[in-house]
C-alpha cells in the first residue's frame, strides 16, 4: 500500500451488476468534491443492470463481460484483466457486483480492490447481509466499506458506521436506512484511497488524512 503522497489522479473502476445507487453516489461525490480521481469505466456482467445505463447518463465508458457457465474461468479473468488494463485503473471498486472475483484476480490487483457490504463485518457475510441481520434480531447492524481479500467479504476493514434497527422497524426500513449510510461511506473510503490517506499494517486500515 502506498503510504508516500503519490499525486497522480486515480483512475477508478467500478464493477457492478445491478441497480447502482453506490456507483451514483460515487460518481456523484467525485464530481462534486476533489477526490483526487475519476470514475472512467464501469463493467458489469448483466447487459440490463440499471448500473450500465447511470455510468451512459454520466458519459462514462462502460462494457458487460457476462459469465458464460461454458467458457473457462480464466477465459473470462482475462477479459475482465484486459478491460482493466486498457484503462490504465488504478483502483477498482465493486458495488452490488454478483460474481466471486477468482483469487488470481484478487491477488493481481492486491489493495486495489475495495468491497462495500450492508452489515457491520465480520457479523452477516454474504448475499443477503440486511435481511440476516434483521431475521436475527440484532439492534444494531450497519455498513462495511473493506479492501478485498481472497476470502469472501473478510479484507482489512477501511471504514464501518452502525445502523440502529429500532422496535416494530420493517425490512424495508432498514434496507433504506442501509443504503443512505451506504452512499456517503463509500465515497468517503474511495476519497481515501484516491489521496493515498490509507496504509495496511497487519490487517488494520489506517487513515492518514493529510490536509
Ligand atoms: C448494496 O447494498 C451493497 O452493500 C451490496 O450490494 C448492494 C448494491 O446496491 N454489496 P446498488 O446496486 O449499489 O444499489
Amino acid at each position: 500500500m502506498a503510504d508516500i503522497l503519490n499525486n497522480k489522479r486515480k483512475r477508478i473502476a467500478i464493477f457492478a451488476s445491478g441497480n447502482g445507487s453506490n456507483l451514483q453516489a460515487i460518481i456523484d461525490y467525485s464530481k462534486n468534491n476533489d477526490i483526487n480521481g475519476d470514475v472512467v469505466f464501469v463493467l458489469s456482467n448483466n447487459a440490463d443492470a440499471f448500473a450500465l445505463k447511470r455510468a451512459r447518463n454520466s458519459n462514462i465508458d462502460t462494457e458487460c463481460i457476462p459469465y458464460n457457465m461454458n467458457s473457462s474461468r480464466i477465459e473470462f479473468d482475462g477479459k475482465i484483466s484486459q478491460a482493466i488494463k486498457n484503462k490504465n485503473i488504478d483502483l477498482i471498486c465493486l458495488a452490488g457486483y454478483m460474481l466471486l472475483l477468482s483469487p488470481d484476480f484478487i491477488d493481481e490487483y492486491k489493495n486495489k480492490i475495495i468491497n462495500i457490504h450492508p452489515s457491520l463485518l465480520p457479523s452477516f457475510k454474504g448475499l443477503h447481509g440486511i435481511r440476516d441481520a434483521f431475521d436475527y434480531g440484532v439492534k444494531v447492524t450497519g455498513v462495511t466499506v473493506h479492501f478485498v481479500d481472497r476470502e469472501l467479504d473478510n479484507g482489512p476493514i477501511i471504514l464501518q458506521e452502525p445502523v440502529l434497527i429500532r422496535e416494530g422497524e420493517t425490512a424495508e426500513e432498514l434496507e433504506g436506512n442501509i443504503h443512505e449510510v451506504e452512499h456517503k461511506l463509500y465515497p468517503r473510503a474511495v476519497g481515501y484511497f484516491c489521496r493515498d490517506e490509507l496504509k495496511i499494517i497487519d490487517r488494520k486500515v489506517l487513515i492518514i488524512e493529510r490536509s
